[in-house]
């Protein structure tokens, strides 16, 4: 049977992988700039990690939400203790998509209301009314178009003012990071404009904090950057390291009812024991220091290279910017140079998202090797003058 054929593939066979690096089928190694979009956090098989989910699956992988699960509890102190969320509760299911599709539901639930307000270039996810809220009209089906949601423009404070005062919003949904889109961020009065109008309109303010969060940003969420507390927050990619493990921490304001959100895998054992590795390695390896380091020397070295137009994002969550599409700059840099980049739906951005792990000498061999690729490039382009 043939796989359905919806994904672009680069000729890369990855069949093991080992901190920043993956290797091939042929033996050959890349540095791991992009983490499978963000998801790798602590290192690719990192030991304590594999630990933890093998002996995890040996004793007993999988029951389901019907019993008394002390990983979920253990998990949830955790998160708390390290995100610093005090007072949230924890519902865990098992990608990001899911994760946003149950803050929605949960918001229209607290609410009443049933309008989403989301914004240009967001990307939420490809469920139901997560998919709506992404400003992408090639991935919403019609059955998606049938939600209420109202995309406006990042920092389009007047506008967001003009929809909540309708009355009939029950969320509100921010990357503070814009991910897919291209690492553009609001600006801290529009966010806590936003958070404000919120409060005063009975709207729930949702962070999705699916790529952004679990320290990528410099903190532990993104929006900790600014002075806002969201009702809810999403949270999956990094999480689990690579296991499918998503979340949303939910503010105490908000009541549970027995059956309101439900699951058969999420929080499952197994996941659970990758979620709580990951927070320990975070914590043990003290890796947000590292992530504030190792973004500081990133910056550092990319503002020496002219090329790079314009530096985006924060943390491990960075876009350099061109003035050229970089198609061709990214397929040199896995095919010549061996280095997983990621896009955006901005052409000319060059998406950096490495594992939290990672050192000066990464960056060092990351900078030596663009600066190799875009001197070829632009000879290539002199003799076709
Ligand atoms: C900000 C954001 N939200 C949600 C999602 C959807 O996550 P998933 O692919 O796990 O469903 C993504 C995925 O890229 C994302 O970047």
């Amino acid at each position: 049977m043939p796989l359905f054929d919806v994904y672009p593939l680069y000729n890369v066979t990855p069949v093991s992988a080992k901190g920043l690096y993956v290797y091939d089928d042929a033996d050959n190694e890349y540095l791991d700039l992009y983490g499978g979009h963000a998801v790798i956090s602590i290192g690719h098989a990192h030991p304590k990690y594999v630990d933890a989910v093998s002996s995890q699956v040996a004793e007993l992988g999988f029951y389901s939400n019907a019993i008394q699960n002390p990983l979920q509890v253990q998990l949830a102190e955790k998160l708390e203790a390290l995100s610093g969320c005090e007072g949230y509760n924890l519902f865990l299911c098992n990608s990001g998509a899911e994760a946003n599709e149950n803050a929605l539901k949960l918001a229209s639930f607290k609410t009443g209301k049933s309008r989403v307000v989301a914004f240009k270039n967001g990307f939420h996810g490809r469920t139901s009314a997560a998919v709506a809220a992404t400003d992408n009209p090639n991935i919403i089906a019609p059955i998606n178009a049938q939600q209420k949601v109202t995309i406006l423009e990042l920092n389009d404070i007047l506008g967001v003012k003009a929809e909540l005062e309708k009355g009939d919003v029950c969320a509100v949904i921010v990357e503070f990071i814009q991910g897919v889109g291209g690492l553009d961020q609001g600006t801290a009065d529009f966010f806590e404009q936003v958070y404000a109008l919120c409060q005063a309109n009975d709207t729930m303010f949702v962070a999705d904090e699916v790529q952004s969060g679990y320290g990528r940003s410099g903190k532990f969420f993104a929006f900790q950057h600014y002075n806002v507390t969201p009702d809810i927050i999403s949270i999956a990619k990094g999480m689990g390291n690579g296991f499918p493990i998503g979340g949303i921490l939910i503010h105490p304001d908000i009541e549970a009812k027995h059956g309101m959100l439900g699951t058969t895998f999420g929080g499952n054992h197994l996941a659970c024991a990758a979620g709580l590795s990951v927070l320990n390695v975070i914590e043990d390896e003290k890796l947000m220091d590292n992530v504030n380091a190792m973004s500081e020397y990133f910056l550092k070295l990319a503002k020496s290279v002219p090329q790079i137009k314009h530096i985006k994002g924060r943390g491990l969550m960075l876009g350099l910017e061109f003035d050229f599409e970089v198609g061709e700059l990214r397929k040199k840099l896995i095919y010549e140079h061996r280095i997983f980049t990621g896009g955006a739906s901005n052409k000319k951005l060059l998406r950096i998202l490495p594992p939290l792990t990672i050192r000066k000498d990464h960056i060092n061999h990351f900078f030596e090797a663009l600066i190799e690729a875009l001197s070829e490039i632009e000879e290539n382009q002199l003799q076709n003058i």
